[in-house]
């Protein structure tokens, strides 16, 4: 395959307004998302410009920590994430980070928090807007929302209640159950406007990219349905295991970890129908009505439409990897899913028929994550004569990470004899493009929270509705009626998990191919 460049021929528009003043206050400021994203992201904001100069980062944690302790913390955490960090201008930023630490339990931590905030609302001019960010387990949920409102700061019921805003984390419930439950909660403390749960990818600029590419172009939107489309395939590959993460994936899995919000998210932007415009509420309107389309699974079903995985000892990259079950803090005899595969149908006008095939694993061969839409094959060759009988599909793939970016395949005729046929690949990459990676999802997701934009934030229903459609698929692996397959370390994929697709006489794309 050759690759055509495109150029960039007329920047329509760039609308990025500056964050409102506002005071961040991140509870579990001393742990791992703290230092990976949120403080990088932060600062990527202000040297954007996008930050506003009345702002302050309140961290909060049970980690005895004085200020200058978690600047200079934050500050090492901020340089190990690039290295075009400006000296001025992370000092500008530490002046604006404080840190508090308190027990989540104490109600008198929240008034401890009150006060300080009002002496840095003070100080740094920042008026009643604030985002209450929570980077700690879920169990913590509860308790700290709870403590907020005892302390007045939830301002619910408060017309100046739009202002104050309240990030959760993801994993959101384990189960529908779960997941209302902390819905309720939630909502006894926040209103549901005040409430952002993040979704990382949501935040992936290429994710976003599917709603400009198919709502801002009129040609593909009329061949986006069944009489066009063969099938869809959405696949989230990583080649790193469980990390330092044993504990929490253990009791989650690929289908909680990576299924129910990432993969089902994109299916959604990917299938929904156009919203009447790119508000929070038409966007949401329009995912949460093709979940609803999903056609329902059983037990029966998901023994036949979804296959799960985990992964042995293999080689990764030429180096030796344990297997799942040897991995830190996870059970020596763990029946987790390290890989989900799935085929699911959209019933409605435009998906009738077409199958959906959504893949996630962990430890395979290679990071990718792409949505590819494969077209229906052209119904009649008439290259016959030249032995050109089944002439292969055109595919759009829309490449979420890592090489960013959208690439469309087609035959064409090669120099040569009079019947000679290549297929030829027109290619758009980020990097070639706009130089460079895109920015960090967490700089979008924390700029829009601040600003109160709930476009990239998932809604009560959204969530409600994909932990029901997938009920009864937990349901029967609880009930170990699922078989749970085994793959090598550094693999691309699995019989078990290939004869889902190939059983329909469909093949997985590759891990490699772009
Ligand atoms: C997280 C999952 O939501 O997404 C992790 O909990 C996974 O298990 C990660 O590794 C993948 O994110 P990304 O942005 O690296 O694709």
């Amino acid at each position: 395959m050759s690759d055509i460049l495109p150029t960039i021929l007329q920047e329509i528009a760039c609308a990025e307004a500056k964050a409102p003043p506002c005071g961040l206050v991140v509870f579990g400021a001393s742990g791992d998302l703290v230092r990976r994203k949120l403080l990088a992201s932060v600062f990527e904001l202000f040297k954007k410009g996008l930050l506003n100069e009345n702002f302050y980062f309140l961290g909060c944690a049970r980690s005895p920590f004085s200020d200058e302790q978690f600047r200079q913390d934050a500050s090492s955490a901020i340089c190990e994430s690039s290295a075009d960090i400006p000296p001025d201008l992370l000092n500008s930023l530490l002046e604006k980070i404080y840190y508090i630490t308190g027990d989540y339990d104490d109600d008198s931590f929240y008034k401890s928090i009150a006060a300080r905030m009002t002496r840095l609302d003070a100080k740094h001019n920042v008026s009643g807007s604030r985002v209450f960010y929570l980077a700690v387990p879920p169990v913590l949920y509860e308790t700290i929302v709870k403590g907020l409102d005892t302390a007045g700061l939830s301002c619910i019921g408060r017309p100046e209640c739009e202002m104050v805003r309240l990030v959760v984390e993801k994993p959101f419930g384990r189960d529908y159950q779960s997941a209302a439950e902390l819905n309720q909660t939630l909502q006894s403390h926040f209103s549901e406007r005040q409430i952002y749960r993040i979704d990382h990818y949501l935040g992936k600029e290429t994710v976003q990219n599917i709603l400009m590419f198919r709502f801002a172009n009129a040609i593909f939107e009329p061949i986006w349905n069944r009489n066009f489309i063969d099938h869809i395939q959405i696949t989230i590959a990583e080649s790193v295991g469980v990390e330092h993460r044993g504990g929490y994936y253990d009791k989650s899995g690929a289908l909680r970890d990576m299924f129910q919000n990432h993969l089902l998210g994109m299916l959604a932007l990917v299938a929904m129908e156009p919203p009447v415009s790119f508000e929070a509420d038409h966007v949401r309107d329009e995912k949460v009505k093709l979940l609803h389309c999903i056609r329902p699974l059983s037990e029966k079903s998901a023994e036949t439409n979804f296959v799960r995985g985990q992964y042995t000892a293999g080689l990764i990259d030429k180096f030796m990897v344990p297997g799942y079950r040897q991995e830190t803090k996870v059970d020596s005899n763990s029946t987790t899913e390290t890989f989900v595969a799935a085929k699911l149908f959209v019933d409605n006008w435009r998906w009738q028929d077409v199958p959906f095939y959504l893949r996630t694993g962990k430890r395979l061969s290679a990071k990718n994550t792409e949505i590819a839409i494969t077209f229906k094959k052209v119904p009649h060759s008439m290259f016959k004569s030249a032995g050109l009988t089944d002439l292969p599909p055109n595919t759009l793939v829309m490449q979420i990470q890592p090489q960013e970016g959208i690439s469309l395949s087609f035959q064409a005729k090669r120099p040569g004899s009079k019947v000679c046929m290549g297929t030829l690949r027109m290619k758009f990459s980020y990097a070639e493009v706009f130089g460079g990676k895109p920015p960090e999802a967490y700089e979008r997701l924390l700029l829009d929270c601040m600003s109160g934009d709930q476009t990239l934030f998932t809604r009560q229903d959204e969530v409600e509705v994909s932990w029901r459609l997938l009920a009864p698929v937990l349901q029967a692996w609880e009930n170990q009626s699922l078989n749970l397959y085994e793959y090598q370390a550094g693999s691309e994929s699995f019989t078990q998990a290939d004869m889902l697709i190939e059983s329909d006489g469909r093949k997985w794309r590759t891990l490699y191919e772009t």
